[in-house]
């Protein structure tokens, strides 16, 4: 069980990396915005750093982004004014030595992947416990089509997955912000997260999935009172 402090502590670690992530955003600049916990607290302080003065435009990796964004005076783009971002930072599930990731626990993970690849920079914020040696504790979010999710979910589990249809608190299928649904997927241990990824993306119905390969640049991570940046 998750004691009430080590909750307060990662907490903490987020801060600690959504704060120093801030140190890499110049005047300027445009930005993908990303989603989860960690990123919603960045998003917090881009807020205030925006109404003190700096001036930059995001665009968002969800609907919750865009709606943050909006409330604390994030300048908000599309992709029909902008084609390439300087900087994009955002969550992670887990992430491993070469900074390869497993994100979507969210949810977000198909435009937190176009944004990802749309940016010259990309930089990776969690607390300690997101760092792993091996991608595949956490179930790989892939995210399918509606009309074929069960024979993509039979695919899938040929592969040697697990699968759980992501449900809503009511039971019902969870729809992504492109009205898609999420299959949860075990594998495992990953030992080749390039192989998965290519295997996965060869899948007719698979729209994306969570797997990050070669896509971070660089990652903050806050560990108990300080923060480390590790390039790749
Ligand atoms: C959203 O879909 C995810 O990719 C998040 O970036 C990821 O789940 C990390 O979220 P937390 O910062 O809440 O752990």
């Amino acid at each position: 069980m998750t004691s009430v402090t080590a909750t307060a502590d990662l907490e903490h670690e987020k801060r600690l990396a959504a704060a120093r992530s801030l140190e890499f955003v110049r005047d300027g600049m445009y930005l993908g915005l990303g989603s989860g916990s960690t990123a919603t607290i960045m998003l917090q302080m881009l807020g205030q750093r925006v109404r003190q003065g700096l001036r930059l435009a995001g665009v968002p990796t969800s609907e919750a982004s865009r709606q943050l964004a909006r409330q604390v005076g994030i300048p908000l783009v599309g992709f029909d004014q902008v084609s390439q971002l300087d900087l994009t930072i955002d969550g992670a599930d887990e992430v491993d030595q070469d900074l390869n990731l497993i994100k979507g626990g969210g949810g977000a993970l198909l435009r937190e992947k176009v944004v990802a690849s749309f940016s010259r920079r990309v930089i990776i914020i969690t607390d300690s416990s997101k760092q792993v040696a091996q991608l595949g504790g956490f179930p790989l979010p892939v995210e399918v089509v509606r009309f074929a999710w069960q024979p993509v979910a039979d695919r899938l589990r040929h592969l040697g997955a697990q699968t759980d249809l992501r449900l809503d608190r009511d039971g019902s299928p969870a729809l992504t912000d492109e009205g898609n649904f999420i299959l949860d997927c075990d594998f495992g241990p990953i030992d080749d997260p390039a192989g998965l990824d290519r295997t996965l993306n060869a899948i007719p119905g698979v729209m994306e999935h969570g797997l990050f390969v070669g896509l971070a640049n660089v990652l903050v991570v806050g560990h108990h009172d300080e923060s480390r940046v590790i390039e790749r």
